[in-house]
Order: structure tokens, then sequence, then C-alpha cells
């Protein structure tokens, strides 16, 4: 349990937004002035495909390469664990819940120990989304970052992530930001949201 004391959850922010809108980028700079722990899904799948002793790695990989979605047992258990061992109490959890999957696992599994406060949607034209990845798969070392599997990845994002964005808005929860503009001006619009969570 958050902070060990009873009743006490975990504040989450879910970000989400298509590949190349800025989600990490921003969750830096939230982390940075808010002090929230930022936990990238994207990310800890990564880490995880990279340990030897891991028995997920042939699994993430393959859905990695697809821009498909990892079952969320695997991805739900990395983010609880991480949750658990940075004894922090709010988290920025970027890059999921991405499909009804991912959303019911959460539910079923972080709902007593967790309360959503909000999710941020950045929302970018696709074209642009595109050309950042683009750019970005020039040095991020991400074989994921390349025409063929961002086709796959905005799929996926169409099909399987946007239904997930309308849940929230529908229960209220959703702060859509312009993520087309430079990142200090969506930063600017992102603060007021934090700043609104903490008042
Ligand atoms: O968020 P990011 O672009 O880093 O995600 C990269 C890939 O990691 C996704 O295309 C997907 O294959 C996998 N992933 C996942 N489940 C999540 C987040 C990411 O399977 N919740
Ligand atoms: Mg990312």
């Amino acid at each position: 349990m958050a902070g060990g004391e009873p009743n006490h959850k975990y504040n989450v922010v879910f970000v989400l937004g298509g590949p190349g809108a800025g989600k990490g980028t921003q969750c830096l700079k939230i982390e940075e002035t808010f002090g929230y722990v930022h936990l990238s899904a994207g990310d800890l799948l990564r880490a995880e495909r990279q340990k030897m002793d891991s028995t997920f790695r042939e699994e993430i990989e393959k859905h990695i390469k697809d821009g498909s979605i990892v079952p969320v047992e695997i991805t739900c258990s990395l983010l609880r664990q991480a949750m658990e061992e940075s004894n922090k109490d709010n988290f920025l959890i970027d890059g999921f819940p991405r499909n009804k999957d991912n959303l019911d696992g959460w539910n079923h599994v972080m709902d007593s120990v967790a309360v959503v406060r909000k999710v941020l949607f950045f929302n970018c034209p696709q074209d642009v989304c595109v050309g950042r990845c683009l750019e970005r798969g020039k040095t991020s070392g991400r074989e994921d970052d390349n025409m063929e599997s961002l086709k796959k990845r905005i799929k996926t994002y169409t099909d399987s992530t946007m239904p997930i964005i309308e849940h929230y808005r529908e229960k209220n929860l959703v702060a859509e930001i312009n993520a087309n503009q430079s990142t200090e001006e969506v930063f600017n619009d992102v603060k007021k949201v934090f700043e609104a969570l903490a008042s």
C-alpha cells in the first residue's frame, strides 16, 4: 500500500496519445516541475526485454516489432513493481492503458490501491507524429521508429487506444492537450492541468 498507511492510495495520471505525440518529452518536464514519478510502460517493457533471465523476452520483442500490445499481466506487474519500489505516491503512467486488455487488467489488480486522477491526452495530427518518430528514429535506436512499424502502431492507437480515451472522457477524466505546438507551448498547457490538480 502506498506510504504504508491503511486506505492510502497511489495517485495516478495516465498519459496517452499517438506515437510521437510527445508523451515522454512532456513527462520528463512534469516530473521535474511537479515531482511525479514518470513510469513509461514502453520503457519498462524495453528494459524487461533486455533481461537475460526474463521469461517474457521473446513475447515482448514480437509485440514491439509488430506495434501490438503486450498482455497486461506482464505490463501491469512491471508498473506495479516500479511503483512499489519507488516509495512515492504520485505517478505519471505513460503509454498505458493502451487497449481494453490493459484497462481491464489495471482495474482488476490496481483499482483497490490506486486512484486515476486524470488522463492526459496529447492530441497531435498523424503526419506530425510520423515526422517526429522518423526523426527520432535516426538516433533513438528504436527498431519501431520506422515507417513499417509506425503504420502498425498508428493502427493500434486508432483501433485500440482511442476507445480507452473515450472511456475516460465519459468519466470526465480527460484533459486534452494540443500537442501540435512547441515543447514549451505544450508544457504551458500541461502546467495548468497539474496546477488545478494540486489545488
Ligand atoms: O509507448 P511506446 O511508444 O514506448 O511503446 C512502444 C511499444 O511498446 C508499443 O508499440 C507496444 O508494442 C509496447 N507497449 C505495450 N503496452 C503498453 C505500452 C507499450 O505493449 N501499455
Ligand atoms: Mg514514449
